[in-house]
């Protein structure tokens, strides 16, 4: 979409360009176009690639065209856990669950169910019961109801979530676990194979990622499971990770569990990092997004890779990790990461907006959009875009049309002379990795009402 309020490229950068003789095209050389898309990608390796969704930033279009044009795979963020599905007992409001099913039912996602059995967002109600037997009615009619309601529609349910404690691997002390003892685990995978008998039944937790205390006890518990014929399909490693830290034997963890016949699933990826951002703290990142995926293309049982949000303006880190963010595949402005081009060509696509000419090996590129108008001024954002090679800088020059004025620009350092405003970077969106973008954005005054795009070029440094 934003390609489509392309502004003028520069004349200029064109007559750079050196004469090249032309060499007739040669038939070997002609190869299929890479998948452009994460989703596209994913998918011609087997595999799936998701992200949480919240229904509340659907209607925000931007939001919306980068879920569906890269993703085909979605977890409700919030909108299936206890505390909204049934906030007083067995009274139940699916409302916003069946509101983004339906878009991803419409984009023909899969969509994973999270999360039926978690000591986090539970009711008051449920948290406050004493008694084993009551307690395990309202958790079997609790699955019942809200697995029985989406029967059909779920691809994978994450059946019980982070019933265990980090460091020992012993349980964590909810109150399932105090009022039910260990059972409660299969007895929710029980309840729920016979709410939903499709669904792929999965349980799900952080930090067992890389083989630990206590992934070593879910892998037991797993064993245990199949062992016995409790229900269990696949085990969901949720991967919150902090930068340069993803766990080394990620890749053997996730085989481990495959080999006890179970599916493994990515289920919440995001990479934090102390903010702000900067291009060394975005390669490592970029780095660190290329082994995870790398990992799970090597098992073949890892067929699934979801990330917890789009956008890191919306992530859940900045609130729980104060001080940390930046931690998924595209920018607050929807800009594409280095994290985004290092996940895509892991999975062996390719940016069809990256130029990759190396013959201009320092190019960047840029676009303008217009992100918000009224009757005497608009919004307007650009994308400065990096080519084949890492750019270290970079410039866009944009001139202003008749009565235009810019009254106020983020994420840019300009100065201005006349109608000319040259913007460069604020210092932590300077350096772009190859394929990596930075936007700035500014308002524009327009007293007569002018809302012509302003024309631009872009040059690196
Ligand atoms: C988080 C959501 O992203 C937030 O919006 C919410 O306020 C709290 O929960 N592990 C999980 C997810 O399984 O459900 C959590 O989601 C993040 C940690």
């Amino acid at each position: 979409m934003r390609r489509a309020f392309i502004a003028l490229l520069s004349a200029g950068a064109l007559l750079l360009a050196a004469p090249v003789a032309v060499a007739p095209p040669a038939l070997a050389t002609i190869k299929e176009a890479a998948p452009g898309t994460l989703k596209e990608a994913a998918a011609a390796k087997g595999r799936v690639f998701g992200t949480a969704a919240a229904q509340a930033h659907l209607g925000e279009s931007a939001y919306a065209s980068t879920l569906d044009r890269e993703f085909n795979q979605l977890t409700p963020e919030n909108e299936m856990k206890w505390d909204t599905t049934e906030p007083s007992r067995n009274s139940f409001n699916f409302g916003a669950a069946d509101q983004i099913v339906g878009h991803a039912q419409a984009q023909g996602m899969k969509i994973r169910g999270h999360t039926l059995v978690w000591h986090n967002q539970l009711p008051g109600w449920a948290g406050g019961i004493s008694s084993r037997d009551d307690l395990l009615s309202a958790m079997r009619n609790h699955i019942a109801k809200e697995a029985g309601h989406f029967a059909g529609k779920i691809a994978y349910w994450d059946v019980v979530n982070e019933a265990f404690q980090d460091g020992s691997g012993a349980r964590r002390d909810s109150v399932f676990q105090r009022v039910m003892g260990d059972g409660y685990i299969e007895e929710a995978f029980r309840a729920a194979r016979t709410a939903d008998p499709a669904a792929k039944l999965c349980y799900n937790d952080y930090n067992i990622d890389g083989q630990n205390a206590k992934s070593n006890a879910v892998y037991a518990m797993v064993k245990d499971f199949r062992a016995r014929g409790v229900p269990i399909d696949c085990v969901g490693l949720q991967a919150h990770l902090t930068l340069g830290n993803v766990p080394s034997d990620m890749q053997a963890n996730m085989q481990r569990f495959a080999d006890l016949g179970v599916d493994v699933h990515i289920t919440e990826l995001d990479i934090r990092m102390s903010t702000p951002a900067d291009g060394s703290k975005l390669a490592t990142q970029a780095n660190d997004y290329r082994k995870v995926v790398s990992a799970c293309l090597a098992v073949s049982r890892c067929t699934v890779i979801t990330v917890w949000g789009i956008t890191d303006k919306y992530s859940w880190i900045p609130d729980v990790f104060p001080g940390e963010g930046a931690a998924l595949l595209f920018d607050d402005n929807y800009g594409k990461k280095p994290a985004y081009n290092a996940s895509l060509e892991a999975l062996g696509g390719t940016d069809p907006g990256d130029p990759g000419d190396p013959g201009d090996p320092g190019a960047v590129t840029c676009s303008y959009t217009r992100t918000a108008q009224w009757d005497t001024g608009f919004n307007g954002q650009v994308t400065i875009k990096a080519g084949s090679s890492r750019v270290s800088s970079w410039t866009a020059v944009l001139t202003m049309g008749s009565g235009q004025q810019i009254s106020g620009l983020w994420n840019g350092t300009p100065s201005t002379s006349g109608n000319v405003v040259t913007v460069k970077p604020v210092g932590w969106n300077a350096d772009l990795a190859p394929g990596a973008s930075a936007s700035f954005g500014f308002t524009v005054n327009a007293p007569g009402g002018n809302q012509a795009p302003p024309a631009l070029t872009c040059s690196s440094p």
